[in-house]
């Protein structure tokens, strides 16, 4: 039921474009997120599904209804903050059970749902607790745990973990999206944390400055990001720049600076463009270069710093050119390197992405604020 559509939906604050014609649809019992840096408009969106704040133009659906001039006590909606917005002065107990008190569910049906949602959020032993006893972890499981007692089927999450640390975020990110799924809820999960977005949802939608770039499930968003920005954003990648000397097929024919040529697939750019290729670290292949003639789509390069970072080892590497790229290889699988050693790297042309240079420079275009 609660499917959510926004149509050409902007929101601004004086002269800020908080919310800058977006549409989106979320899917029923879908896990969505919302992800983008820090003021691109996650919060002001949430808060114009919430009905906390009108929007300028455009309109937002829940389910079939309108609810532009609904409410936000009508909408039927759970709102977890990223701030422990518990009633200090009540106890766990009562924090759940207020929602069903307030809606006038009889006493027995109030606490049937209390002692449902706290035994889901693997707090019952805590119900006497006071907010100001409880971990920051416990406090925001009782935050969700309040949110669906309250009956809502659409639950709003603002960055629910941003104040966990890493350990209990983690954790508590599957168990939110365990839950959503086990009620069968319509989640919209806000963060500016990618690996969480990528962690736990359906879909998810990069913002920036106020727009909605992409939507897509976190697969997608991965090996087919439509801007330099989503590619950077998800995952990072090394920005090579070059032009376009010729095509060939499929694949575009790169000249990098230096006059290294690499081949990618050329998505439609022409020839004779400035282009900017994104190749992923984990994408190259790496290997010691024994002076041998070199296979097609390589380059060489110099090892200038080593991390090890336990499931994965971490190469800066200095290449011909002069132009410096990320390396990730898995620390098991594959030959280790040392610093000052002469290596090989290569890629699939399918595996990198090619983008026309943007007007703005490629600074610009990274940019999250
Ligand atoms: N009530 C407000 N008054 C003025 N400006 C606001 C208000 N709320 C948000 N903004 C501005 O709108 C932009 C988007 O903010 P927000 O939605 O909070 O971003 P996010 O949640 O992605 O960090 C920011 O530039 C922010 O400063
Ligand atoms: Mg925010």
């Amino acid at each position: 039921m609660p499917e959510v559509r926004l149509v050409n939906v902007s929101k601004k604050f004086g002269k800020i474009m908080a919310v800058d014609n977006v549409s989106l649809q979320i899917h029923d019992k879908e896990y969505f997120s919302i992800l983008g840096p820090s003021g691109c408009g996650k919060t002001t969106l949430l808060r114009l599904i919430a009905g906390l704040i009108q929007p300028d133009d455009g309109e937002i659906y829940i389910g079939d209804r309108l609810v532009n001039n609904v409410p936000p006590e009508d909408r039927d909606i759970g709102f977890v903050f990223q701030t422990f917005a518990l009633f200090p002065h009540m106890n766990a107990w009562e924090n759940v059970t207020y929602g069903p008190r307030v809606k006038g569910f009889d006493m027995q049906k109030a606490e049937r749902i209390g002692h449902e949602v706290l035994e889901m959020v693997k707090l019952h032993e805590r119900l006497d607790a006071f907010p100001n006893e409880l971990s920051g972890g416990m406090m925001q499981r009782i935050a969700v745990a309040r949110a669906l007692a309250a009956g809502a089927k659409l639950l709003l999450l603002d960055e629910p973990l941003g104040h966990l640390d890493a350990k209990v975020r983690n954790e508590l990110r599957y168990e939110i999206r365990r839950m959503a799924k086990d009620l069968e809820l319509t989640a919209i999960h806000v963060t500016h944390d990618q690996s969480e977005a990528m962690a736990i949802s359906d879909r998810i939608a990069v913002m920036k400055k106020g727009k909605v770039l992409q939507v897509g499930t976190p697969q997608e968003l991965y090996m087919n990001p439509q801007s330099i920005f989503v590619a950077n954003f998800i995952g990072g990648a090394n920005f090579l720049e070059g032009y376009i000397m010729e095509t060939r097929d499929k694949n575009a024919v790169i000249e990098l600076r230096g006059g290294l040529r690499v081949q990618a697939l050329k998505k439609g750019i022409d020839r004779g463009e400035r282009v900017v290729l994104a190749v992923k670290p984990e994408t190259f292949i790496i290997e010691r270069d024994r002076g041998k003639k070199k296979s097609e789509n390589s380059v060489s390069g110099v090892i200038e710093r080593v991390a090890f970072e336990g499931t994965n080892i971490r190469y800066e590497v200095r290449l011909e050119n002069q132009d410096l790229v990320v390396v990730v290889t898995p620390s098991l699988a594959c030959e280790w390197f040392n610093i000052g050693e002469k290596v090989i790297l290569s890629f699939q042309p399918e595996s990198a992405h090619l983008f026309v240079y943007p007007e703005t420079g490629l600074r610009e275009e990274m940019a999250v604020e």
